[in-house]
């Protein structure tokens, strides 16, 4: 089979490293592999492709692509090459779901902790070499994860990852998700799901965004939904921007009508030098970087290889992605 690796970004770590598809070259011997670095090589490439392990894959591309039958992503969100055609193709993908969520959730943790301890103060006062104690004192009280109510929206691997740490720091865990029908996580007091997220809202402290990007979450949380919030309630998002109205969610920051927000993504990357968010006191701002870890590309490498030999054997893949849901 021809295999296409085409995995390449203006951001240097989202480039798979040549010698991880010299290592596949010497585990599947069978297959042949050409690497694509950039856009501009991927269209010489793809009309004779087999399989792709690819995070992004054009139109006009897929168009081109008459033999391609699966495509991996090293990524969790496929939303952008969920076009009509590839929906309605035959065509199977599967992504890297779960692979940094334990990652992710210490991340949700700290930004918990660092906004409900206020360390975005500290740091402030720090480079001012100011003594902050009266400051830190003052309201809303300093808060711990104990006794806390943390709300998940989506419960997929990372909100399950989220659930287990927030359980066993002692805070209650609820969540809404999709398929109420599914397994219950460890760590779940309560489930429902994205219509019943007001009420939900209205008694969490902390809210986590975790839900993939599809058609029904864009926007899942905006003007409602931010007034629906706890005014001491924080906001964490490591998901996607574009499930965050962030103009409304910028208001709701400044007017105090919410008590902080931990951005790892948003609507558009790199965040805007003009963008609020960058400013407010009461803001992380993280550069997408919750999901890195230092073995990235050996993780999502193993992870593809272990697809491609189930698809060698005809197993069933790992993390098949549901193409019409959009995750
Ligand atoms: N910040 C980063 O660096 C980073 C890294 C990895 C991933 N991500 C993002 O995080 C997202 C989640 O990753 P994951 O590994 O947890 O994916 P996942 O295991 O596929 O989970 C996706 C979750 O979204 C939920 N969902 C889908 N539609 C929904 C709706 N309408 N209402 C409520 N929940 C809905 C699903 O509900 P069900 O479980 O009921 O189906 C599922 O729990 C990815 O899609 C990706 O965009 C970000």
């Amino acid at each position: 089979m021809n295999v296409l690796v085409a995995i390449y970004s203006p951001v240097a770590a989202w480039n798979i490293p040549d010698r991880h598809v010299e290592r596949l070259r010497r585990e599947f011997p069978h297959h042949s592999f050409r690497h694509a670095r950039r856009e501009d090589e991927v269209m010489p490439l793809i009309g004779d492709t087999d399989i792709a392990f690819t995070s992004e894959l054009r139109r006009a591309q897929f168009a081109a692509a008459r033999r391609l039958r699966w495509v991996h992503s090293p990524a969790a969100g496929v939303g952008a090459m969920l076009f009509p055609e590839m929906v309605d193709s035959p065509v199977v993908m599967s992504n890297s779901r779960a692979m940094s969520a334990g990652h992710i959730a210490e991340h949700v943790i700290l930004v918990t902790l660092a906004l409900f301890r206020k360390l975005p103060l500290a740091f402030r006062s720090q480079l001012r070499k100011y003594w902050a104690q009266d400051d830190a004192v003052a309201a809303p009280p300093m808060r711990t994860i104990r006794g806390s109510r943390a709300l998940l929206v989506g419960l997929g691997s990372i909100g399950a990852a989220c659930a287990s740490r927030f359980a066993a720091l002692g805070a209650t865990v609820d969540a809404v998700r999709r398929r109420i029908d599914q397994p219950r996580p460890d760590g779940v007091t309560d489930v429902g799901t994205a219509d019943q997220l007001l009420p939900f809202l209205g008694r969490a402290d902390v809210v986590i965004i975790t839900a993939a990007q599809t058609a029904e979450t864009r926007g899942i949380i905006g003007e409602t939904q931010l007034a629906a919030m706890k005014s001491d309630a924080i906001l964490v998002n490591v998901s996607r921007g574009k499930l965050v109205d962030e103009a409304k969610l910028a208001h709701a920051l400044s007017a105090g009508s919410i008590g902080g927000a931990a951005l790892d993504v948003f609507e558009h990357e790199p965040l805007d030098a003009a963008s609020p968010l960058w400013t407010l006191p009461n803001v992380i701002v993280t550069p997408h970087t919750s999901g890195f870890r230092a073995d990235h590309w050996d993780a999502a490498t193993d992870l593809f290889a272990q697809n491609l030999r189930r698809f060698d054997s005809r197993q069933p893949l790992l993390n098949l992605v549901d193409k019409a849901a959009g995750y």
